[in-house]
């Protein structure tokens, strides 16, 4: 068994991108299970940034295959475009490299649309979504209505479902949301162009040739995205994503069994973020959370949206540990904590004048709790260019016992920067 899942505690860029990078190096294989576009991985070599949506963060290194499973919802255009800027910067050179399930489901405009009409229908109760269509696609993917990727190669086919499916969405568009409509020439003539440029990525089978993969011995990286606390059934519900972003969707957005699983590496930033409406027990909002949000540059990768800031919350972390059933942690940018006089930690909430320990799983309790915070002391040492964990500042090393103590679940890595080389292994991941 050699399958990891690398999956966000959190509510989202908690820095999964860097540490599949830095994982990659030594993996087989990197395969993203779920999510589409709405994701925004960001990675770091030689100083040179590179933001991913779609394609798996190992595809920087040339030797590693990256797949994107059928659990995926693909914007074949965003696609290009990100499969343009890669090449362009000298990655990608060989489509063998890339492979994507004929089974994913296709974001068409309409799902766009709609996601919009939506979120503006809902006005002061939006849920915030990053617009990219996801919801309205996997809602299509449920109903049995969805286009799949291997449908654009049968053009009568394809014709034959736009027709069906722009029967309801045109309606739905112009009689209840006042919106534009679609018409069946222009997007069967902006698909096959699509189709055409991404024949060489074609796979029929992710299942089986994961599942080889694993077998023989190789080792699998399966990328998360977004985090847990947006998983559409276990996080804030209803401001969470339309998919399922724990762990165990690694095996259904990929067609392997949970066996196949050996470990699973869950990222967690040193303090919280959350884009997006919904409750938020830590968020800070006053001049620590403007200094959080400042110096740990938390404005969305993919909507450039700011991003809201707060202390660690060991409840919601525990809550993620739990459902991920997760075997090892990394500590996400310690280094931003840099400069505060005190750091909290969230221990426990309370609600009606009693103490909880367990993160609610109700969106309505949660968002009535007060946190209870412990403060520890801080440090004002720049860590960014330390490379051994013995050289870390006393008060850095206390506040990583605090949280390890409060956790019990090892934490292996610890990232004190964007950069590859900004990365101390308390254990190495892989033997
Ligand atoms: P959707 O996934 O675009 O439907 O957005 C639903 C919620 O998930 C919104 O609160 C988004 O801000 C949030 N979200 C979606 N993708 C990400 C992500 O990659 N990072 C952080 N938040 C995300």
């Amino acid at each position: 068994m050699s399958g990891i899942v690398v999956v966000g505690a959190q509510w989202g860029d908690e820095g999964k991108g860097k540490i599949v990078d830095v994982f990659a190096a030594k993996a087989d294989m990197v395969v993203r299970y779920q999510g589409g576009a709405n994701a925004g991985h960001t990675l770091v070599v030689n100083g040179k940034k590179t933001v991913l949506h779609l394609i798996p963060s190992g595809i920087l290194h040339p030797e590693r295959t990256c797949v994107i499973g059928p659990g995926v919802v693909v914007d074949v255009e965003s696609l290009l475009q990100e499969i343009q800027m890669l090449k362009a910067s000298g990655y990608l050179q060989n489509p063998k490299q890339l492979l994507l399930s004929e089974s994913c489901s296709i974001i068409l405009p309409y799902h766009k649309a709609l996601d919009a009409a939506r979120e503006k229908a809902l006005s002061d109760q939006k849920i915030g979504t990053t617009g990219k269509g996801i919801g309205p696609a996997y809602e299509d993917r449920a109903a049995r209505r969805a286009i799949v990727f291997g449908d654009l190669y049968d053009l009568e086919n394809l014709r034959s479902k736009l027709e069906l499916a722009l029967h309801e969405k045109n309606s739905l568009l112009e009689k209840v949301y006042g919106a534009p409509t679609f018409k069946v020439k222009d997007l069967v003539q902006q698909l096959q162009q699509c189709a055409e440029e991404l024949a060489p990525y074609r796979c029929k089978d992710v299942s089986a040739l994961v599942h080889k993969q694993i077998k023989t011995g190789r080792r699998v990286l399966f990328e998360g995205a977004q985090g847990t606390l947006l998983d559409v059934l276990h996080g804030t519900y209803p401001y969470v994503t339309s998919s399922s972003t724990i762990a165990g969707s690694a095996c259904t957005g990929t067609g392997i069994g949970p066996t196949s699983i050996s470990k699973v590496l869950g990222i967690f930033k040193a303090y919280t973020t959350r884009v997006g409406s919904g409750p938020f027990p830590t968020e800070l909002q006053n001049q620590v959370g403007e200094k959080l949000q400042k110096e740990g540059h938390e404005f969305g990768s993919t909507t450039g949206r700011p991003r809201r800031c707060g202390w660690l919350d060991l409840p919601a972390l525990k809550y993620s540990i739990r459902l991920n059933g997760m075997t090892n942690l990394a500590l996400m940018k310690l280094d931003v904590l840099t400069g505060h006089e005190k750091i909290g930690v969230c221990t426990g909430y309370k609600l009606n004048g009693e103490l909880l320990t367990e993160f609610p799983c109700s969106s309505y309790e949660l968002e009535k709790v007060e946190p209870v915070i412990e403060y520890l002391a801080g440090w004002k040492e720049d860590i960014t260019q330390i490379t051994a964990l013995k050289d870390l500042p006393r008060a850095t090393t206390n506040y990583i016992d605090f949280v390890g103590n409060q956790i019990g679940t090892p934490i292996d890595v610890i990232s004190v920067g964007p950069g590859r080389e900004q990365t101390l292994w308390v254990k190495p991941l892989f033997a």
